[in-house]
Order: C-alpha cells, then structure tokens, then sequence
C-alpha cells in the first residue's frame, strides 16, 4: 500500500493552550482509519487543522503531507484544490453545512463546478446519479428541494452526496450519524462502506461508538488529550489493547455475547487544556501509573509491525491484560 497523508507533530494552541500536543497519524490510500477518544481529545481539532480550516487566532505547527507535498500553511489556492477535491470533510453538524436557502441541485452542482471539470447538462446528471448513489427515493424530483424539506438521516445522505461530489481520495467523516437512530446509522455506515469500496477511497471515521468503529474500519487510533497513545489495526486493539486508556475505553464496551454486565466507566474525567499534568496526561486517572509517569510525556513508539503505543508502562500493562502479576 502507498500512503496518502502523513501527520506528525501536529500541535495547535487556542490563545496560547495547548489543545493538540504532538499528534502523529498516517493513512494509505484507500484504507479506513478510526479515531476514537472522549470528548475534547481534539479529534476534529486534528483534522479542522490539517485541512486550514481552524480560525485564525489558533497557533498550528507541525507538518500535514498528502502525496508527500507539504500542505500544512499551503496557500489557500492550492489548499482550496485540496479541500472537497482531494479530500473531503462530512461535519460532526451537517445542517450548518447546507445552506438553508438553497436547493440541493444548487449546491451540489457548485460543488461539481468547482471541482470536477463538467458543465451544463453533465453536472445535473451528476448531481442526479449522486442523490441516486446515496439513497434519495426520486432523486431527479427531489433535487429542487430546500434542506429543510429532507429528514435527519436524507440530510445526512445529501451531505455524503456533497463529499463526493470531488471524487475525493480521502473522506473525513466526523460522526457522520450521531444525531441519527440506530437503524438509520447502520444504514448510512454501510453506504459508506459501499461508496469507499467502489471509489477505492480511504476514510476517517470520528466516532464516539466503538462498536460502530470495529465493524467498519480496518486500523484504529486512540486519542487522549490530544495526543494519539495507541494505533493498531482494528482486530489487535479490540482484541489486545495495550494503553490503560484504551484498556479502559475497550473495557467499558458491553461484551457483543454473554451476561450483560455493567459498563465499567473510567474513572475521573479528561483533564482541562489549561491545565495539563506534567509527563503522561492520563498518568492521574490510570491504574499502573508510577512515579516515572510523571517525569516526561511518552512518545508514540512502535511495538509490533503496525502497532504503537505511547506508554512507559506499556510491557506492565500488557502483562496485566494477560492476567499475570505486573510488577
Ligand atoms: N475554535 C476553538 N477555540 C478555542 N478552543 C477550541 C476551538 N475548537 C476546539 N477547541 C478546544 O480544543 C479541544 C479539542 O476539541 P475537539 O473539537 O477537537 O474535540 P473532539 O475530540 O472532536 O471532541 P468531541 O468528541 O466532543 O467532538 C477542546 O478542549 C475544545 O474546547
Ligand atoms: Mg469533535
């Protein structure tokens, strides 16, 4: 496999706080990544940052290379090009991204017009064929309709029509079904299995659902505070996680079979931005933390091919997931 995009050491601070402290994240082409952690681990943060879409006042270093071309900083021309061409972006809020004033056959054609060279009457079959593509009974009818005028889960299918509109290479989808019921999700999910497999393109998918990750991404990364502390393919970190943080995130999963127990939540909450610990941010709410947790942050370091966690304890609590004595 070819990789598609690289980040590393992506920071980004908001009036001087830090809120991404050194995220590294690759993707091949094609493959379908995973980003899981709690609320404000800054898993839309890495993705708003590396596309320059974050306002102005936020601080952003670091590097974003897709194709091995530099497009952190790019010049907002070319960053135009990238964005909805290359790779394209379905918000965590998908009716602030349709234009409330508009009919879908206007905007999807401005999406086609923009990035994909057709004009005229090829843009309105095209706009068509994608309505078709994601599910819209009477699509042809329903281009003349305004957003307000689709339910919650069409809406969510019109913005998935609108991604594809550029034939992009890389779709971000951050929580693409939060707001839906759970028949429609598992609907929409497997419509973007479909289109990924059949447009051989690659995702990320920013979900809170773990279960909704297993099932359709081939490699998951584990955010915390914003870092990623564990990246693996999707069977190993279900099956073997090593970070306490995923332990304790995978831990808190009701079992697919058997008794249903009750969910074991990690205790203790993210800690504030403004106020990070010293070394290893979940050092204070985790179970093996010792006093060299405390020193210095770890870097995220390979353990196995594919596989790298970012942990100082990360052999104790391998052991401890084993059942043996950690020492
Ligand atoms: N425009 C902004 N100005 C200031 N702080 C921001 C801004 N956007 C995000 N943040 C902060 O950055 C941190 C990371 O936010 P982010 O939205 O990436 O979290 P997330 O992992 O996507 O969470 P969620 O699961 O709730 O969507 C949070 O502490 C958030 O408050
Ligand atoms: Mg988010």
């Amino acid at each position: 496999m070819t990789q598609l995009i690289a980040i590393a050491g992506l920071s980004v601070a908001f009036s001087g706080v830090p809120v991404l402290r050194g995220v590294d994240l690759a993707l091949q082409k094609g493959e379908a990544l995973g980003l899981v952690g709690e609320s404000g681990s800054g898993k839309s943060v890495t993705w708003l940052a590396a596309l320059g879409l974050l306002p102005r006042h936020a601080q952003v270093a670091g590097s974003v290379r897709l194709d091995g071309r530099e497009i952190l900083g790019a010049p907002s021309a070319e960053l135009d090009h990238v964005r909805g061409g290359r790779i394209a972006m379905i918000f965590q809020d998908p009716a602030s991204a349709l234009n409330p004033v508009l009919t879908i056959r206007k905007q999807l054609c401005e999406a086609l017009a923009l990035h994909r060279d057709l004009s005229g009457e090829a843009v309105k079959a095209e706009a068509r064929r994608l309505l078709d593509l994601v599910g819209i009974p009477d699509a042809a009818r329903r281009l003349s309709a305004y957003p307000h005028e689709f339910s919650g889960g069409q809406v969510q299918r019109v913005m998935i029509a609108m991604a594809l509109a550029g034939n992009p290479d890389l779709l971000i989808a951050d929580e693409p079904t939060t707001a839906l019921d759970a028949t429609i999700q598992a609907q929409i999910l497997e419509l973007l299995s479909l289109v990924r497999r059949e447009m051989g393109m690659a995702m990320v998918l920013i979900s809170h659902d773990l279960g909704v990750v297993a099932e359709n991404c081939d490699r998951v990364a584990v955010m915390y505070a914003g870092r990623i502390v564990e990246a693996a393919p999707s069977n190993q970190l279900f099956a073997d996680p090593v970070h306490p943080y995923a332990q304790g995130l995978i831990g808190a999963l009701p079992p697919l079979d058997g008794p249903r127990r009750r969910l074991t939540a990690i205790p203790g909450t993210v800690p504030d931005p403004a106020h990070m610990p010293s070394g290893c941010a979940y050092a204070p709410r985790c179970a093996l933390a010792g006093e060299s947790c405390g020193l210095a942050a770890p870097t995220l370091a390979p353990i196995a091919d594919d596989r790298s966690v970012a942990c100082v304890r990360a052999e104790a609590s391998r052991r401890a997931v084993l059942g043996m004595a950690a020492e």
